[in-house]
């Protein structure tokens, strides 16, 4: 069987990576939350060597994971565990950062109130919690691609559409979590990051 392949994820590695390896690299443990195909964590464990890299995911993409991780083993990168933001599964361990991307359009919006509340929960004082994917700014959602994009996602799915970066870092706030930086990236994505307080 053939490894899962996004395209997006071989793109959108590096910038993201320029981004979080200043902030993750001196961390010990990072959760990432919808390792999707594995893509990314392969990519950033190799690049962080001494960050151990927890995947995880919902049930179904495990078997995809694993088969990167078998194509790239590193001794940082660890098998993953399910997570589900709609089911109350979260690990009693703590982490000091926490990543995911393009999850927040995905799951439905009480999975993105569980995965910032939880998420916060999880990190230890000082940790980051880090956020990719596309964002809606004062009620606009730019450019038309990104709303061509939105009109997709609900189309596919009511639960599903591009989230308001208000609505985000106000649960984030909430949450104990202190907006540090909205990076631009290319393809009209952010990275967000906040830091536990
Ligand atoms: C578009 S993919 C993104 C995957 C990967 N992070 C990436 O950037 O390519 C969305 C991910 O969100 C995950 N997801 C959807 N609903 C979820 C939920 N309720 N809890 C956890 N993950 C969920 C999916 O399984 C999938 O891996």
């Amino acid at each position: 069987m053939n490894k899962p392949f996004s395209q997006a994820c071989e793109n959108n590695r590096a910038p993201i990576l320029q981004v979080l390896q200043p902030l993750f690299e001196s961390k010990t443990c990072v959760l990432e939350i919808g390792s999707g195909t594995g893509q990314h964590a392969v990519w950033f464990a190799q690049n962080m060597p001494s960050v151990s890299w927890q995947t995880s995911d919902l049930k179904q993409n495990h078997a995809g994971i694993q088969q990167w991780i078998e194509a790239f083993p590193a001794p940082n990168l660890l098998p993953p565990i399910t997570l589900d933001m709609l089911a109350n599964d979260w690990p009693e361990i703590v982490y000091d950062g926490i990543y995911s991307a393009n999850t927040a359009h995905i799951m439905p919006w009480d999975g993105v109130v569980n995965m910032v509340n939880q998420g916060a929960a999880l990190l230890v004082d000082g940790g980051h919690f880090c956020l990719y994917g596309p964002m809606q700014y004062n009620g606009q959602l730019e450019p038309q691609s990104n709303r061509d994009f939105d009109a997709r996602l609900r189309q596919q799915a009511s639960h599903q559409g591009i989230r308001d970066f208000y609505k985000i870092n106000h649960l984030a706030e909430k949450a104990g979590l202190q907006l540090q930086d909205d990076h631009a990236m290319p393809a009209n994505n952010r990275l967000l990051i906040w830091q536990k307080i």
